[in-house]
């Protein structure tokens, strides 16, 4: 589908002030989720307003529970029902991967789940299969026909030991869900660590979950009967500020980047330090300056505390314009280059090995109409476009109003040429 509006981009001015960071989608959208393991009223605040959130809101919806969004306020109300609705259809899944987050809770609260495959994944191949595997560890007993994943645990699901292979963070977050209210105590190692996953695990505690280990790749986690509503407030999108930080130093600008937390970027600006720029701790987020033209960085995504993949596609927007060469690797998602030939239309020299780009540094980017293929490499597409020379017009970026709040209106508070228009008429056949 195409996007039907497109972000137009005059490249060259450097931003400069200072903008606020709100609550990281990655989280908030497994907060939503949480919601469902309590009867009652649940608030989030600090929420992003931004797409998948509305998305998981009609998921939630859908299953029973009533969501009153205050978009000024960055304020959810979710109220859960005793009963709910087993099934989570394909119409909304398909529209966003993150809709399996609703699989613990339901799990956990009614025995049984039925929820649609996002888009491409069979059952027990990549993408789900620790999930699933998890559940059985813990007694459930998993199925799938007609593009469903069928979890049914008629008695309660039993705390059990479990080894991940990856420190997924879906995975994990499943599995944690799912053994809150689970029989006895579950163990779950190599278990994220990512700053999102500690926020989820502090919401359940204040519902009365009992978990130790948090923060930890062990997570020990003791069944209770019945968990609480609570009110929370989402960890600030790190992803999100680390996006405006590589804004401000691509730009050669100065950005005083508020309500974040610099400690879950450490690596990330440590890497922008090395890339010749000024980062500064502040009491309420940090700043960065950038004078020179950036210095080639070497990137290497992990998972947390490696270097997240997210903020991988902004970095090589950032090597695209620096001086000398750089190696990227992806180590986690091997389609997350894809953009990359995007940005070669801007007059990037990127080559792709694998899952290794090298980016040689060139002194000037050209603006060029563009799509946004994802959240993270549209955000680096419009990156470029702020320092190539002349116009970038980025369309499909529906992709990113799905993670970035007020990202248009904040761009052109800090100095940005740049507009949100309806999108050109494909006339490609
Ligand atoms: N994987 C499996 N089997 C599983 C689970 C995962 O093979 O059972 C594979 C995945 O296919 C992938 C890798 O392991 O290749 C990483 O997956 P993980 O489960 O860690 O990631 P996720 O939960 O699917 C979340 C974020 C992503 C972020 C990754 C890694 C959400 C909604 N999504 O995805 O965010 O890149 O963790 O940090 O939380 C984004 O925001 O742009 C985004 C893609």
């Amino acid at each position: 589908m195409r996007g039907v509006e497109a972000f137009r981009v005059q490249g060259g001015s450097p931003l400069i002030g200072e903008v606020r960071v709100r609550g990281a989608k990655n989280s908030v959208l497994k907060l939503m989720a949480v919601a469902l393991l309590a009867e009652g009223r649940t608030t989030i605040t600090n929420v992003p307003d931004i797409m998948d959130v509305d998305i998981m809101a009609r998921l939630i919806e859908r299953l029973g529970a009533s969501v009153t969004f205050d978009r000024a306020a960055r304020r959810l109300d979710i109220d859960v029902p005793a009963e709910l609705e087993q099934r989570a259809d394909y119409d909304l899944v398909r529209q966003m991967r993150a809709s399996i987050s609703v699989l613990g809770p339901l799990i956990a609260r009614l025995g049984v789940a039925d929820i649609a495959l996002p888009g491409g994944d069979a059952i027990g191949s990549r993408g789900l299969d620790m999930h699933l595997a998890g559940l059985e560890r813990m007694g459930a007993k998993v199925t799938s026909e007609h593009g469903y994943v069928l979890a049914s645990a008629p008695e309660r699901l039993k705390g059990a030991p479990i080894w991940l292979d990856f420190p997924s963070v879906g995975a994990t977050e499943t599995l944690h869900m799912a053994a809150v209210t689970a029989d006895g105590t579950t163990v779950i190692d190599n278990a994220a660590r990512e700053p999102e996953i500690v926020d989820i695990c502090r919401m359940l505690t204040a519902m009365g979950a009992q978990i130790e280990g948090t923060g930890t790749s062990t997570l020990t986690i003791t069944g209770v009967p019945t968990l609480t509503s609570t009110t929370h407030r989402t960890v600030p999108d790190r992803i999100v500020a680390g996006t405006w930080a590589v804004a401000a130093a691509i730009t050669g600008g100065d950005v005083r980047i508020v309500d974040a937390d610099p400690q879950h970027l450490d690596l990330a600006l440590d890497k922008l330090t090395a890339a010749g720029a000024e980062v500064t701790g502040e009491p309420d987020g940090f700043r960065v300056r950038m004078t020179d033209r950036p210095t080639a960085v070497d990137i290497v995504t992990l998972p947390y505390p490696g270097f997240a993949t997210d903020l991988q596609p902004q970095f090589i927007a950032l090597n695209a314009v620096a001086t000398g060469m750089a190696m990227v690797t992806e180590n986690l998602f091997e389609s997350r280059f894809k953009f990359v030939n995007e940005l070669i239309r801007l007059g990037a020299d990127v080559r792709i090995e694998g899952h290794h780009a090298l980016v040689r540094g060139r002194e000037r980017l050209s603006g060029a109409p563009v799509v946004a293929t994802d959240i993270r490499a549209g955000a680096s597409l419009v990156l470029a476009g702020l320092v190539a020379s002349g116009e970038t017009l980025v369309t499909d970026v529906h992709h990113i109003d799905r993670g970035y709040d007020s990202f248009i209106p904040d761009l052109q508070r800090l100095g940005a040429d740049i507009e949100r228009i309806p999108a050109p008429i494909d006339e490609a056949v």
